[in-house]
């Protein structure tokens, strides 16, 4: 029976997939890939397995190229073999009865070229982002990248449909676009860091267009019920990723053609920093609140929530599912915890990227306490 209370337990439908619940895996990065094919291994297979009874579970944020690559020990999805590593992975999800989507994401000018066999790597303009990337070597200042000429654009755009083909390939359920944080696609919509004047720089429109060009190309290799797309339009602060004038209108007018595309969903991630005083105020912590009028799919939240502040934004119309992140590493049976109002387990942040099993396989469930 369902209670009205909890309607994060309740069963919904996200494009063509059916899901017992609305309790969302997110998207972590484990950096479990120590392989030079970055070919996804037994260990993820027993990880993703282990968190089954998620609504849905959305894969690590994956390289849907060599040339995307932004951080040591993240699998990709661009040769045959890395699908097939894949299937290990999608064939024990769906023996325990779950479902998967795999995250696709180009890391844009966050790489380094440590990272590209001494490449730059490729942004919308030469601008450096100002933060840190994570190589071989350690933490390094990021470089000056690439501005991505028009034969750019169009392989990764191209690139992303092949990926999407593998992603079938490999048994997955769908394919989320990896939008958020310092990733290639937010730097094409942060005025200060588009400096470009050809179609894809200048306007609200033009900055957003390779991200509806990459939606198009999933869409087009798949279909509109298997593909959900993430965005963190609360994001300013992080290095030069900092919101202007027209951040914010660049963020509606990109929301309201995704609503015409009949996606699976449209999942925003909430802000990281305060935004008093930012061009993004407005926002406030739950973005999702300012976005749900003008987004006509289904919408999932995410940011911080626990199972009461969930299920109270459901309750309220602001959103139809949440998707959790930091609660998963520790609380493989997260779904069980809420439903059986049993306490959670913290998580240990050393062990959040690289390693072995330690921190990854180790985190037990309730019952088996
Ligand atoms: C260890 C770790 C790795 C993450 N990697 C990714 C990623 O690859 N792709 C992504 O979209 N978000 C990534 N995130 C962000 C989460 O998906 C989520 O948006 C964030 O943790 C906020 O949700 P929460 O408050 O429930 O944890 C990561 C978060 C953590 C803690």
């Amino acid at each position: 029976m369902s209670n009205p209370n909890y309607p994060l337990l309740d069963p919904i439908r996200l494009g063509e997939i059916e899901l017992p619940n609305r309790i969302i895996m997110a998207s972590m990065t484990r950096a479990r890939t120590d392989n030079p094919g970055l070919v996804p291994n037994v260990l993820q297979a027993q990880y993703y397995e282990q968190r089954a009874s998620a609504g849905l579970i959305l894969t690590e944020g994956t390289w849907p190229s060599r040339e995307s690559a932004g951080f040591i020990s993240v699998p990709g999805l661009y040769t045959q073999q890395q699908a097939d590593g894949w299937r290990k992975v999608t064939d024990a999800v769906h023996a325990a009865g779950g479902r998967i989507f795999v995250q696709l994401g180009h890391t844009g000018s966050s790489s380094h070229p440590d990272l590209l066999d001494g490449d730059l790597p490729l942004a919308p303009s030469a601008i450096n982002p100002g933060l840190k990337a994570f190589t071989p070597s350690g933490f390094k200042d990021t470089v000056v990248p690439r501005a991505m000429d028009l034969s750019d654009i169009a392989r990764t755009v191209e690139d992303y449909a092949k990926a999407t083909r593998l992603a079938q390939d490999a048994g997955f359920d769908g394919v989320e676009l990896h939008g958020i944080n310092t990733f290639l696609i937010p730097t094409f919509l942060y005025e200060n860091l588009n400096r470009r004047t050809d179609n894809y720089g200048g306007s609200s429109e033009n900055r957003a267009r390779i991200v509806l060009e990459i939606v198009d190309a999933i869409v087009g290799s798949w279909a509109s019920g298997r593909v959900g797309i993430k965005l963190s339009p609360g994001l300013t602060g992080v290095g030069n990723f900092i919101a202007g004038n027209e951040t914010l209108a660049t963020f509606e007018y990109l929301i309201g053609q995704l609503s015409r595309r009949h996606l699976a969903y449209l999942q925003l991630m909430n802000p990281v920093n305060d935004l008093t005083g930012t061009h993004l105020e407005v926002l406030g912590q739950d973005v999702a609140k300012h976005f749900r009028e003008r987004y006509s799919g289904t919408l999932i939240a995410n940011g911080g929530y626990t199972f009461e502040t969930g299920n109270a934004l459901i309750r309220d119309g602001f959103a139809d599912a949440i998707a959790y992140g930091a609660p998963f590493i520790s609380n493989p049976d997260l779904v069980e915890r809420f439903r059986d109002n049993l306490p959670l387990s913290p998580s240990d942040r050393d062990t959040y990227y690289g390693g072995s099993e330690v921190g990854y396989l180790d985190y037990p469930t309730a019952d088996a306490k």
